[in-house]
C-alpha cells in the first residue's frame, strides 16, 4: 500500500527548504528576486490602472501576482509580493511608490519627535498580508513561499532621504551626527521589521528574507556599530519562529561574514563577488546567488553557461540556492528566466 505523504512533510522536503538547512537536494533550487513583476506581460495585464501599493493591498492580487512567476516557470520558491515600504504604509506614514522611481516619502524623518509619530506595527495594520498569505499557502502546496521585510538602514534611508539615493548622505549625515535620532529610528523599524515578518509566519510563510539592499554604502565598522544590531535584533526574531532567514544586501563584497553573524542561516551575494570567496567569507552557512542580471541579455548559451559556473562554485557552501545577483532586470525575456529555470534544476549534481 503506498501512504501520501502529507502535504507538510512535502514542503519541509522541497530542494530550497533542504538547501537551506544544509541538506542534499535533488537539484539545486532556484528562484529569483523580483520574478513577479514588469518583466512578466501578465502582470502588466492584472496591474492596469491599479497603483503598486494599492495592489499589495489586495489579497487577491498578491496572491495572483506571486502566484504567476512560479506557474511560468516552476521556480523552487516563492517570493511574495509586496514592498519593503508597505508595513511603513500600514502603520501610517504617508509614502507613495512612484512608477519608474520607487519609494516617496512626504515629510522625511529627520528629528526624534518625527521618529516618536511613526507608530509600532501589530497585526491589526496587516489583515491583508495575513489574508494573501494565507490563500498563497493554500495554492503553492509543496512550493515555499519566501516572506520578507526591509532591514532597518534600507529602510531608513527612504524615511531620511524622502526617496531613493545614490550616497545615503543624508541618512549617513543622521547616522554620524545625531545618534540617538539613529538609534531611535532604527529600533522604531527593526520593530516595525520583525513584526511584519510575524504576521508573514504566522499566516504560513516558509522562510524569510531580509533586504538590506543599500548596506554595502557601509564601511564594515560603521556597520558593525550603527546598523548590524538593528538587523541582528530582526534576525533573532524572525529565528525565533522556527523559519530560516535570508540576509540579502547589494555590493556588499565586504559585508558578507558580519551579515551571516547577524543571524542568517543563508547570505544573499550580489553578482559582484565571486561565489568561492563568499563561501569563504560566510563560513557554515548557506549561501544564495549570484548570476550578473544582465546575463539574461547574452546569448543562451552563454547565460548558462555562466549558470554553470555558480552552480559548481556553489557545491563548497554548506548549501546553495540559485539566485541572480540582484532583481530581474524589468526588460528581461520571460523565456531567457524559463530557459535557465530548466538548466539549473536539471543540472546534474
Ligand atoms: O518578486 C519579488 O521579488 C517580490 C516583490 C518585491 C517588490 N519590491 C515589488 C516591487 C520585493 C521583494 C521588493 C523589495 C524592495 N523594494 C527592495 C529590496 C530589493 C531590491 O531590489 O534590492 C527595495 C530596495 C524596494 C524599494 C523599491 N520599490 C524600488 C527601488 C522600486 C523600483 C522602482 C521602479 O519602479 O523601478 C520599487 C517598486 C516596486 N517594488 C516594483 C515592484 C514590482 C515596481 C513597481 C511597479 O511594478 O509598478
Amino acid at each position: 500500500m503506498t501512504t501520501a505523504t502529507a502535504p507538510a512533510q512535502d514542503l519541509a522536503d522541497s530542494a530550497f527548504l533542504k538547501a537551506v538547512r544544509g541538506e542534499p537536494v535533488p537539484h539545486t533550487p532556484v528562484w529569483f528576486m523580483r520574478q513577479a513583476g514588469r518583466s512578466l506581460p501578465e502582470y502588466l495585464r492584472v496591474r492596469e490602472g491599479v497603483g503598486m501599493l494599492e495592489s499589495c493591498m489586495d489579497p487577491d492580487l498578491v496572491v495572483e501576482i506571486t502566484m504567476q512567476p512560479v506557474r511560468r516557470y516552476g521556480v523552487d520558491a516563492a517570493i511574495f509580493f509586496s514592498d519593503i515600504v508597505l508595513p511603513l504604509k500600514a502603520v501610517g506614514v504617508d509614502l507613495d511608490i512612484k512608477p519608474g522611481i520607487g519609494p516617496v516619502v512626504a515629510e522625511p524623518v529627520r528629528t526624534l519627535a518625527d521618529v516618536a509619530a511613526i507608530p509600532d506595527l501589530t497585526p491589526e495594520h496587516v489583515p491583508f498580508i495575513t489574508q494573501a498569505v494565507q490563500g498563497l499557502v493554500g495554492e503553492l502546496g509543496a512550493t515555499p513561499l519566501i516572506g520578507f521585510a526591509g532591514a532597518p538602514f534600507t529602510v531608513a534611508s527612504y524615511l531620511v532621504e524622502g526617496g531613493p539615493s545614490k550616497e545615503h548622505a543624508k541618512t549617513k549625515a543622521m547616522m554620524f551626527g545625531a545618534p540617538e535620532v539613529w538609534e531611535a529610528l532604527m529600533a522604531k523599524i527593526a520593530g516595525i521589521a520583525a513584526a511584519y515578518l510575524e504576521v508573514q509566519v504566522a499566516a504560513g510563510a516558509s522562510a524569510v528574507q531580509l533586504f538590506d539592499s543599500w548596506a554595502g554604502a557601509l564601511t564594515p565598522a560603521d556597520y558593525v556599530e550603527h546598523v548590524m544590531p538593528h538587523s541582528a535584533r530582526v534576525l533573532e526574531r524572525a529565528g525565533a519562529l522556527g523559519v530560516p532567514r535570508i540576509h540579502f544586501g547589494v555590493g556588499t563584497s565586504n559585508l558578507l561574514g558580519l551579515m551571516g553573524q547577524a543571524g542568517a542561516d543563508v547570505v544573499g551575494v550580489d553578482w559582484r563577488t565571486p561565489l568561492t570567496q563568499a563561501i569563504g567569507q560566510v563560513g557554515d552557512r548557506a549561501v544564495q546567488g549570484n548570476l550578473d542580471p544582465t546575463l539574461v541579455f547574452a546569448p543562451t548559451d552563454v547565460m548558462t553557461s555562466r549558470a554553470a559556473e555558480v552552480i559548481e562554485a556553489g557545491r563548497a557552501a554548506r548549501g546553495h540556492v540559485f539566485n541572480l545577483g540582484h532583481g530581474v532586470i524589468p526588460s528581461t525575456d520571460p523565456d531567457q528566466l524559463a530557459r535557465l529555470t530548466e538548466f539549473v534544476q536539471s543540472y546534474p549534481l
